[in-house]
């Protein structure tokens, strides 16, 4: 479904430049769960962001099916990102002056998606709905996040260290979420992450370091949320 071919993406560095990736090429499949590993400056995030079309490449390829969105115009690739990809962060970026309905409106409205009750009731945030982002604790936080980027019913969900700043239970809490809307919808998940053990319930395992792939394995087996060793 997501093809990257010789993807390079460099960032200005003094007098030279830093390949935040370089030659990168990768596949994801539709309902594939990816987990992304490496170090701390291996390029996770660049991956992530350029694999979303929320930045550039230099050079490359990014195919969704056969369409290569490194040609598209900002214009389109504004409109692609808004039908196909949803993003959840480490910091959850909710809206702080809405409520956390309407933060969740936000993200269904841009694809006139009427329905996230379902997505509400799942993710178990309807006791909070009219409650401002600073009411809320980090997990809860994050979970209006994660609603927010599912009400538009993405074919793609990024997530950036998205259990970064959350203890094991809530972290856990959130990873369970993920793993049960993903059983329902069809979803691919492609997930940056520092915790080794959240690899475990991934069916595809990228592992990156000074911007180059070094390793994909693929796990025949999965734990849930609740089995992983959390680290
Ligand atoms: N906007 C930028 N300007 C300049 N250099 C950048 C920029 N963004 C990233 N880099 C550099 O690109 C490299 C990859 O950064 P990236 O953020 O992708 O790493 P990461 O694997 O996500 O790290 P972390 O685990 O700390 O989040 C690093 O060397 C970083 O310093
Ligand atoms: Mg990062």
């Amino acid at each position: 479904m997501i093809r990257l071919k010789n993807v390079v993406k460099t960032y200005a560095d003094g007098e030279g430049r830093v390949y935040a990736l370089d030659d990168v090429s990768l596949e994801v499949e539709k309902k594939d769960f990816t987990v992304i590993l490496g170090p701390s400056g291996s390029g996770k995030s660049t991956l992530v962001n350029v694999m979303s079309g929320l930045d550039r490449c230099d050079m490359g390829r990014i195919f969704y099916d056969d369409a290569d969105i490194t040609k598209l115009k900002e214009k389109e690739l504004v409109a692609f990102r808004r039908e196909n990809v949803g993003f959840v962060f480490q910091a959850y970026y909710l809206l702080p002056d809405l409520n956390v309905e309407n933060n969740i409106r936000m993200g269904a409205n841009l694809v006139h998606n009427e329905d996230y009750d379902e997505i509400v009731e799942m993710l178990n945030i309807k006791d909070y709905l009219k409650r401002m982002p600073y009411q809320l604790s980090g997990g809860q936080q994050q979970r209006v996040s994660i609603a927010r980027a599912l009400a538009k019913k993405p074919k793609v969900l990024f997530c950036d260290e998205p259990t970064g700043a959350l203890d094991e239970t809530h972290g856990k809490q959130v990873l369970a979420l993920l793993q049960k809307y993903q059983e329902a919808n069809p979803v691919s998940i492609v997930m940056v992450t520092h915790n080794q053990g959240i690899s475990a319930m991934a069916n595809k395992v990228v592992r990156v370091n000074s911007g180059k792939i070094i390793e994909v394995s693929e796990n025949d087996s999965v734990l849930s949320a609740a089995e992983v060793r959390w680290s």
